[in-house]
């Protein structure tokens, strides 16, 4: 018995070559972004083992077959006497290389007296999952490699309904490739699955982060630093993570390495306990993926530790959206309307309230229908929930205060967080050094820790410490003065902070 030859860039070639012949439209459906061999390679390596009497290796969305190709050509070099492959792929163009790529292996294997059978199910992997999984077949396998489609499932749709039938909640195909596939590995199964990084927070993956640390243990991460070079080819703009579970294991310490793009030459890597990763006291489960260091600087720091419920305080979503109240908006104040506020009437840490041409509205009426989603006039601070991919910060925050409108209400549209106690103002240190805190460098390194993409949530806010109010009011009171500090000088203040 020989070792196999290396087939990945034979495969590779077919990944490119299957790739531009795809349909655009078609394309953009299925999610077929396929993985370029480094990364493939890296994934594959990412198993603890890939020896035993019998592998069995299920590839759900298999494409061409990168993903199989990096695992076989890791298996089939040590010993292992039997491989089996199980591989889901619903097009038809995919199919046939993926058929290609399962026939040329099985050549190399039977010419070094491997035993290899491979099974090509043209079907959608949730449909036959989920059937499998129902009447209890289909299991039982060893590994699973997985780059699953990105595509939102929605609520009413066959997929949900299926995946409600074995337990599962989820509100995109590529949570539910990795639920399912877990449910089909055998008890220590490994899984390794290159993932966008937006399953590691946000309340919509709680059930699926649930559903994952209930069944297995996470053994290691990787994050792609920048947020374009997974699928540098493919133009992809997101963040990618991959991660490495093995089903009903021990949870011990989590490997987390990093690198900035797939030609891992820069690779970092460290090892962080579970609990740097999920906090225990995280109702959430949020993911955080410690980059640079064992803790942020606002982990680390011991003057950071209020929850803002303890401060009195409370962050809300704007409530007033544009396209439901449409009849109530104006473009520019009236009489018997109010200010309605938009993320562009903040240009740096206060208003700039009416714009002239917006092509949004600058006010909204107060009647008895649009009076239960405003403000009261009063001193708030607000944090845009949107900023462009290239923007430099996540977390922006700006203060609005009731003498630059002479209104009783205003309203918040639905792009801005609000901070408010009980759906009162704020007192002016207190909003100010809230302010402060939240134009850290500190603190929206902390944020892009847990969160990858480019929305900043209520909730994320929710879930940040925050100093406690002495030292909030301290930071007011100087930021009061200097509203149009440099950043650096708000870091050397929240540094002396922290
Ligand atoms: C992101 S691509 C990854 C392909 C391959 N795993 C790789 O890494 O190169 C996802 C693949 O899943 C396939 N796919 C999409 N929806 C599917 C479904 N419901 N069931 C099975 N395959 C699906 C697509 O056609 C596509 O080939």
């Amino acid at each position: 018995m020989s070792a196999v030859l290396a087939q990945l860039d034979h495969v590779d070639t077919r990944r490119r070559d299957t790739s531009r012949q795809l349909d655009p439209a078609r394309k953009a459906a299925l999610g077929q972004f396929m993985t370029p061999a480094n990364t493939a390679r890296f994934m594959a390596d990412m198993f603890t083992s890939t020896t035993g009497r019998t592998v069995r290796l299920l590839d759900a969305g298999a494409g061409v077959g990168s993903l199989t190709s990096a695992f076989l050509d890791r298996c089939l070099a040590g010993p292992c006497a039997m491989v089996e492959v199980g591989a889901w792929e619903v097009d038809h163009a995919m199919r046939e290389g993926l058929a290609s790529t399962m026939a040329d292996y099985k050549e190399v294997a039977a010419a070094a007296g491997r035993r290899l059978d491979a099974q090509v199910y043209a079907e959608d992997f949730i449909e036959g999952a989920t059937r499998g999984l129902f009447a209890g077949s289909r299991c039982g396998f060893t590994h699973a490699i997985l780059n699953p489609p990105y595509k939102k499932i929605s609520t009413s749709s066959e997929h949900r309904l299926l995946l409600r039938r074995v337990g599962i909640e989820t509100v995109n195909l590529y949570a539910a490739f990795v639920a399912v596939a877990l449910d089909m590995l055998a008890p220590n199964g490994e899984l390794v699955a290159i993932l966008p990084r937006s399953f590691c927070n946000g309340p919509y993956y709680l059930p699926f982060r649930d559903y994952v640390f209930s069944r297995a243990a996470l053994r290691a991460m990787h994050l792609f630093e920048r947020r374009n070079r997974a699928f540098k080819e493919e133009g992809v703009l997101q963040e990618n993570v991959i991660i490495h579970l093995v089903r009903g294991a021990k949870q011990s310490d989590v490997r987390v390495t990093t690198s900035s793009d797939d030609t891992f030459s820069d690779l970092v890597e460290a090892s962080y306990s579970f609990d740097t990763i999920v906090k225990p006291d995280d109702a959430q489960r949020f993911i955080h993926i410690p980059t640079g260091g064992l803790q942020s600087a606002v982990e680390a720091s011991t003057v950071a530790r209020q929850t803002l419920a303890a401060l009195g305080l409370t962050v809300s979503t704007g409530p007033v959206v544009d396209f439901r109240m449409r009849e109530h908006l104006c473009k520019m104040p009236e009489p018997g309307s109010v200010p309605l506020l938009y993320p562009a009437h903040f240009v740096g840490v206060r208003t700039s309230w009416p714009l002239q041409g917006f092509k949004k509205f600058n006010a909204i009426d107060l009647n008895d229908e649009t009076a239960r989603w405003l403000y009261p006039a009063d001193r708030y601070v607000v944090v845009r929930r949107f900023s462009s991919k290239e923007e430099r910060r996540r977390v922006v925050a700006s203060i609005v205060e009731q003498d630059d409108f002479n209104s009783t209400y205003i309203g918040f549209e639905n792009h801005l967080n609000v901070f408010h106690t009980g759906r009162r103002g704020l007192r002016e240190d207190v909003a100010y050094g809230l302010a402060a805190w939240l134009n850290s460098t500190a603190v929206d390194e902390h944020f892009r820790r847990f969160n990858g993409h480019t929305q900043v949530n209520a909730t994320d806010l929710r879930q940040m410490p925050y100093p406690p109010l002495p030292v909030l009011e301290k930071l007011g009171a100087w930021y009061i003065k200097h509203t149009a500090a440099e950043q650096q000088e708000i870091d050397r203040k929240i540094e002396g902070v922290l």
